[in-house]
């Protein structure tokens, strides 16, 4: 499988992290294309946790090439501290192992200002971003009045651009939003400062990318968010800005559309999410606060709990077709183990129509009612299977009956946060693209 995209097929938080280290020991690249530090990627290994906001997946793994593509929005201050955390706990990075792209655009504070005030006046409607300066970000980059990892290298370039940058944010930020302004020399040193440290792994990551393809290495793309975050395809406005589906790959990557040759979505056994927006088979009571509980659903980024309900599998059929996903993988089913009964949303109901169609919008999203069937739970611990044979059987029959509905195979299972803990699917057989 010469190229894979892995997305998350949700709003978040699927377990990519998890998934993709996984995956990353069969791999020789693992890109990230889009998003940035909003992402927050958990890997688990024996006792210890780390979570990954701009870094691959693949970074625990020796011998990996990671990649942080020109779509990234790349906060150059919080990658340093990333990059060190790692470092300090005894995985090696340099220009061997992870490569940044000239051409990804720079997350400056004052995106990250213009983010939490623009959700403040916002008010009710507010996104609940993760306030990292994301949606600025890839405002300024629409506007062409970003800056990119490149300008940081040439302190000419980074003094002309920010300076004609910061005259306009700083307006924003003093008239609109009644803040102090942001001081242009102490932002120019601190910015060359950061484009000095991390000049040996900025390059042209696209080229890398497609060379590696060329000479028939496995180039793994990561995505971050989920389909319904997208900002094209998810639920507009309460998404993020930028296409975090397998969509996104090409323009993100530098890469051809036509040369990604398997898509692999990631869903969870039920669903979360963080911020504001519609959800329909979100449960806000006790059993919303049961799941939290029992799969520890707490932002990886922000620490805020995440709203939690059941699997949607109309939301997930949609994820799937749009991404022309060739399979699944299945995480968190081990947190589903105490439930007697699992209901999954099959179909939406607005007024008295029924439909087993994701609908158009926002708005309708907002409007609809999920029809729910109940699946008989399997009342014992699965954390330590790794055989789909020793599943329990109303286990096995959850996972073939979920993944009829959700119009594609499951190929993986995921029993627990750790990097072993996964089940391969029995009985798969993937038809390779031609
Ligand atoms: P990502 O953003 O998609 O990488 O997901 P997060 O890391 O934000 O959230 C997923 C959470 O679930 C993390 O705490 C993982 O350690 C954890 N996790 C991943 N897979 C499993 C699983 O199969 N079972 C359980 N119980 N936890 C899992
Ligand atoms: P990973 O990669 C879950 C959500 C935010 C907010 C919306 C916009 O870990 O799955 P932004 O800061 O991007 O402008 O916020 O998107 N969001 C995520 N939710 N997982 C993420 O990343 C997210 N990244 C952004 O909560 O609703
Ligand atoms: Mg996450």
């Amino acid at each position: 499988m010469p190229s894979l995209s892995v997305f998350g097929a949700q709003w978040g938080d699927e377990g990519k992290g998890k998934i993709i280290d996984h995956l990353a020991h069969e791999q020789d690249v693992v890109v990230r294309y889009q998003g940035g530090a909003n992402a927050g990627h958990t890997v688990v290994v024996g006792t210890r946790k780390f979570v990954l906001h701009h870094l691959p997946s693949g970074i625990l793994h020796q011998g990996k090439r990671n990649v942080i593509g020109n779509g990234m929005a790349v906060d150059p201050e919080t990658l340093l501290r990333e990059i060190e955390e790692l470092q300090r706990s005894g995985f090696p990075i340099g220009p061997e192992n992870l490569a940044v792209s000239g051409a990804a655009h720079v997350i400056f504070p004052h995106h990250r200002r213009l983010d939490v005030a623009a959700e403040a006046w916002l008010g009710k409607g507010r996104i609940g971003t993760t306030g990292r300066g994301i949606g600025p970000c890839y405002a300024d980059k629409a506007a062409r009045t970003g800056l990119r990892m490149a300008d940081l290298l040439d302190k000419d370039r980074l003094r002309s651009r920010l300076t004609a940058a910061l005259a306009e944010k700083n307006a924003l930020l003093e008239r609109v939003h009644g803040e102090p302004g942001l001081d242009l020399e102490t932002e120019i040193e601190r910015a060359a400062g950061f484009g000095a440290r991390l000049a040996p792994l900025v390059t042209d990551t696209g080229a890398l990318v497609r060379k590696a393809y060329a000479a028939k290495e496995r180039v793994l793309f990561e995505g971050a968010q989920g389909v319904m975050l997208d900002v094209d395809h998810g639920t507009y406005p309460f998404v993020t800005s930028s296409n975090t589906t397998t969509h996104g790959i090409a323009a993100g990557a530098g890469f051809p559309p036509n040369r990604i040759d398997r898509a692999w979505g990631i869903a969870k056994a039920y669903c979360t999410r963080v911020g504001e927006g519609p959800f329909p088979s979100e449960e806000v009571g006790a059993v919303g606060e049961r799941i939290r509980e029992l799969g520890n659903e707490y932002g990886a980024t922000t620490g805020r709990p995440r709203r939690c309900g059941w699997l949607d599998a109309v939301a997930l059929r949609y994820g799937l077709e749009l991404n022309g996903a060739d399979g699944w993988i299945l995480t968190n089913l081990d947190v589903l183990s105490p439930f007697e009964e699992i209901p999954v949303a099959v179909a939406y109901e607005r007024g008295k129509r029924r439909s087993e169609e994701f609908p158009f919008g926002c708005a309708s999203l907002e409007e609809v009612r999920p029809v729910y069937e109940r699946r008989p739970g399997w009342g014992a611990d699965i954390t330590g299977v790794r055989h789909h044979a020793d599943l329990p059987t109303a286990a096995q029959d959850y996972v073939a009956w979920v993944e009829k509905k959700a119009g594609a195979p499951v190929v993986l299972i995921s029993v627990g946060p750790e990097r072993d803990q996964v089940i391969p699917r029995a009985g798969l057989a993937l038809a390779r693209r031609s």
